[in-house]
């Protein structure tokens, strides 16, 4: 036997409670005991994403879907759109809109870099006619944490543009206040700070967004928010809904608000900087910036001279930990650490024994122990 740990950013760990919960006997949707529990589904995402003056809709997808709805439903084919982009996250954002033939206004940055919000203020007033600003907050490939409060303030001056937040690893890891940021659109997936399986999205319309999709021509049926926004009239959903994931994120909800939103957004921080003490103390590199690292995801760059691969494959077939690799033209080049949702003190502790371990069998020389230690000062607050 051997116990595993997943620690990714995404699928991430589901509690004993919300799966038990996912196991109960299959109800109809059209019946009145689902109406409710989908009620209770939305009132709990209003608290997470903090908005009461948005509409919150849920649909039966994988993050992406939420991303190309927020397209789809805000946009006019050649409308121009400033997107900001450091990570394999914001390309997709971009990727998105050309299908849909909206003309890019690209700032793009490092992997290693935050988007400059006063870049997005000048790219605004140089190109007069923009419809949307649209931000990735937490980008997962990089672990990067782009400042979506202070792009909320720049483009809430701008009462025809609409600003969207990919913020799909940024819920319930990061402070991520939709109404009081100003933020039109913001999106998650179930499979990441919600503690559920993959197969939920969730995202936030504001006032203005609406606006946008009423001006809206881009062709959508399955993500066509109107359809969800009058199907929640009645308390139902337009299309089948992935009904036992409802009923589990009701669990996870709960177990949200028992905490506190603000509790788990600290616990994640602390968490995170316990993982970064302890891959300091190791003698290794950060990969994101100080200024901007976030708490769902720590990257790291793989030392010199050892095999980057061979570090995630000998943690998880050795000792059960999975950690995520590099993306793209980092493959092989980071690892990424995830602890996001469903994970405490001792998760952390376990995988830095665990990087340590599979880091001597490589050959990289480091004190032994030297990250547990500074992962526990964390802990300790010593
Ligand atoms: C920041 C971010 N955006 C978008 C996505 C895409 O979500 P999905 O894989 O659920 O479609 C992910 C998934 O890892 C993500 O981390």
């Amino acid at each position: 036997m051997q116990k595993k740990y997943l620690m990714t950013p995404g699928p991430t760990p589901v509690p004993a409670e919300v799966l038990l919960t996912q196991a109960a006997p299959m109800i109809h949707h059209r019946t009145p005991d689902f109406s409710a529990a989908f009620m209770e589904a939305i009132d709990g995402l209003k608290y997470v994403f903090q908005t009461e003056a948005s509409d919150v809709l849920i649909f039966a997808s994988s993050g992406t879907g939420a991303m190309e709805s927020s397209i789809a439903n805000c946009f006019c084919a050649g409308d121009s759109v400033i997107v900001c982009r450091n990570g394999k996250f914001g390309d997709r954002m971009k990727q998105i809109a050309e299908v849909y033939g909206l003309n890019v206004i690209d700032l793009n940055y490092e992997w290693t870099q935050v988007v400059d919000p006063a870049d997005v203020a000048t790219a605004l007033e140089e190109n007069p006619g923009v419809r949307g600003v649209i931000v990735t907050q937490s980008e997962t490939s990089s672990g990067v944490l782009n400042d979506v409060e202070r792009i909320g303030a720049i483009v809430r001056e701008y009462p025809d543009v609409v600003l969207i937040v990919d913020s799909i690893t940024g819920i319930g890891a990061v402070e991520c206040k939709t109404d009081e940021w100003g933020l039109d659109v913001v999106m998650t997936g179930s499979q990441k700070g919600l503690m559920l399986p993959p197969g939920l999205a969730a995202i936030t319309v504001s006032e203005k967004a609406w606006r946008a999709y009423e001006r809206s021509t881009l062709p959508k049926f399955y993500f066509d928010w109107k359809k969800y926004k009058k199907n929640l009239e009645k308390q139902t959903t337009p299309f089948t809904p992935a009904v036992s994931l409802v009923l589990g994120l009701n669990e996870a909800l709960k177990m949200i608000r028992a905490e506190g939103i603000e509790n788990v957004i600290a616990r994640h921080a602390r968490l995170a900087e316990a993982t970064r003490k302890g891959c300091e103390a190791l003698g290794l590199q950060l990969f994101a910036p100080p200024e901007g690292r976030g708490n769902a995801v720590t990257p790291v760059w793989v030392p010199d001279g050892v095999d980057g691969k061979a570090i995630v494959k000998i943690m998880k077939d050795k000792y059960g930990v999975t950690i995520a690799g590099g993306q793209d033209e980092y493959a092989g080049r980071i690892f990424r650490v995830g602890h996001l949702g469903y994970f405490g003190e001792f998760d952390i502790i376990t995988t830095l024994a665990a990087l340590e371990m599979t880091l001597a069998e490589l050959g990289y020389e480091f004190e032994r122990g030297a990250g547990i230690k500074a992962a526990e000062a964390v802990f300790m607050g010593a």
